[in-house]
């Protein structure tokens, strides 16, 4: 069997992000023959038309991108600002998504994030909208919606819920076959 690479992205850039500290989390649980790396993205600049028209794309650009192209799916794990995704991940998806061949198009991806009361329901819902732009393959079950985030890491940021670990390796599944069915 090949091996299934996942490129893991945060919409988080804090040190000690809960979502980011998810991702690694998952890392632990990977399902066999699968590998997943934590996309690093924070020195992407602001997305300007002029730039993308002018130079075509800055090299912090160019390395996502690369990173996100030899990827078979994508794991975003996103946080909720103002019920919806923070800016530095729509950003970094919009100079993603960009051109005739964007590493985003009809790749598939999961979605699970840590936050507050809602557990970022209404993030998610606003990633898997906007992730249908480029045809992402978005899985659907199971919903990974871990509220009051700080309760289920220890202060090395380990995660220590068993349920939402579990919850977490049937993402995995679930991407990993939708990632295997594209070939
Ligand atoms: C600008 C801002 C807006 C936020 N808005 C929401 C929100 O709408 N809903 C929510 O549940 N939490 C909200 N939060 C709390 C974050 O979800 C919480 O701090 C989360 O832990 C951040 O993710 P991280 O630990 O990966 O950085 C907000 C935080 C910030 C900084």
């Amino acid at each position: 069997m090949s091996t299934i690479n996942i490129a893991g992205v945060s919409g988080s850039l804090r040190r000690g992000s809960y979502n980011t500290a998810l991702l690694r989390a998952a890392q632990a649980v990977l399902p066999d023959d699968t590998k997943l790396e934590i996309v690093e993205y924070a020195d992407v600049p602001l997305f300007n038309h002029d730039v993308e028209e002018a130079v075509g794309f800055p090299e912090p650009v160019e390395a996502m991108r690369a990173h996100l192209r030899q990827a078979d799916a994508i794991l975003f794990a996103t946080p909720e600002y103002n019920w919806s995704v923070p800016g530095v991940l729509k950003n970094a998806i919009d100079w993603a998504s960009r051109g005739p061949e964007s590493p985003l198009d009809a790749k598939p991806a999961a979605i699970m994030g840590a936050g507050g009361r809602l557990g970022t329901a209404y993030a998610q819902q606003h990633l898997r909208q906007i992730l249908m732009h480029n045809d992402m393959r978005v899985v659907t079950r199971p919903n990974v919606l871990i509220s009051h985030a700080s309760k289920h890491f220890d202060e090395d940021l380990t995660f220590t819920d068993e349920r939402y670990r579990t919850q977490i390796q049937r993402l995995l599944d679930s991407l990993v076959a939708e990632a295997r069915a594209a070939g």
